[in-house]
């Protein structure tokens, strides 16, 4: 991880880039010879369509409840962020399945969990329906310190270049995670804001973390299970933990790690990961320059 001293009011205001990418070219295992690490990388394009649509979905029902305009600039762009990552990620699911590997079954799962279970409960105006806007909110800001993180991973996880991982799906991930990096105060300040009570703050975050463990090796085995190329995929934790140790995907240490710093009183997204690298990024990114009208800002 690297850090900066950067502090909350110094933060960007997250502006939304409109990209292209061109999956034809793209293979199966586009961490040449190593289907686990794809699988691994690949379950984000199984939750994220789903996650951001629901990050988009309950931040605008938070709009009127937020009394400082730059924050609420700063929502309202993280919202047009997330939704171009959310259909960026959609984007890849057909070239998967012209691959030969169908992600219905997962993702109609995964659809399910945050459109039924993370949804609009039928509540009463007033106090209940508050209490379950304020806690995914505060789930939000759990899940973007863990995108954050990610996006700062991948900004510096160089062993994929070395290993020849295709460049047009290295610069989605790359894309996508330096604007997590970014965004990465806007949830927790926005959590902050409108509720900002430490219970909740660890009661999301270990709620978070739980599902996204769950879902991610349920992912991870899913796509082995059914990879077309693999008689009897498999995905064990042995396999994660080593991956780590050799720079293709987050290591163990670095990710438990991250537990008590999230969970720090003294806890800011700014403390961690490097905007400027970030905007380096996304001023290179081959994405966000593409010409034509999806290209370009
Ligand atoms: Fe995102
Ligand atoms: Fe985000």
């Amino acid at each position: 991880m690297s850090h900066t001293s950067e502090r909350p009011d110094e933060r960007v205001a997250p502006a939304p880039r409109k990209v292209s990418f061109d999956w034809a070219g793209t293979p199966l295992h586009w961490v040449p010879g190593d289907p686990f690490t794809t699988h691994t990388i690949n379950v984000l394009h199984l939750l994220l369509p789903a996650g951001e649509r629901w990050f988009v979905h309950v931040y605008r029902q938070v709009l009127p409840y937020i009394r400082d305009e730059r924050l609420r600039a700063d929502v309202i762009d993280f919202i047009g962020q997330e939704a171009v990552h959310s259909q960026a990620h959609d984007d890849v699911l057909p070239q998967l399945r012209r691959l030969g590997l169908d992600p219905t079954p997962y993702t109609a799962e995964v659809d399910w969990l945050f459109e039924k279970l993370l949804g609009d409960r039928t509540l009463p105006p007033g106090r209940a329906r508050r209490w379950w806007l304020m806690e995914r909110v505060a789930l939000i800001a759990a899940i973007e310190h863990y995108t954050a993180f990610l996006g700062d991973w991948v900004l510096n996880a160089e062993e994929l270049d070395r290993r020849g991982s295709d460049p047009v799906m290295l610069d989605l991930l790359r894309w996508h995670g330096a604007e997590e990096v970014e965004h990465r105060s806007v949830a927790f300040d926005l959590f902050q804001h409108v509720d900002g009570g430490y219970r909740r703050r660890a009661r999301t975050w270990a709620t978070a973390f739980a599902a996204l463990v769950f879902l991610w090796q349920r992912g991870a085995r899913f796509f082995m299970a059914n990879d077309p190329t693999l008689p009897a995929g498999r995905a064990s934790v042995r396999d994660f933990v080593l991956r780590g140790q050799q720079g293709v995907l987050p290591s163990t240490p670095a990710m438990l790690r991250s537990i008590p710093t999230y969970l720090s009183r003294s806890y800011h997204p700014s403390q961690e990961g490097s905007t400027a690298q970030a905007l380096a990024y996304l001023a290179a990114s081959p994405a966000a320059q593409a010409p034509g009208p999806e290209g370009g800002r």
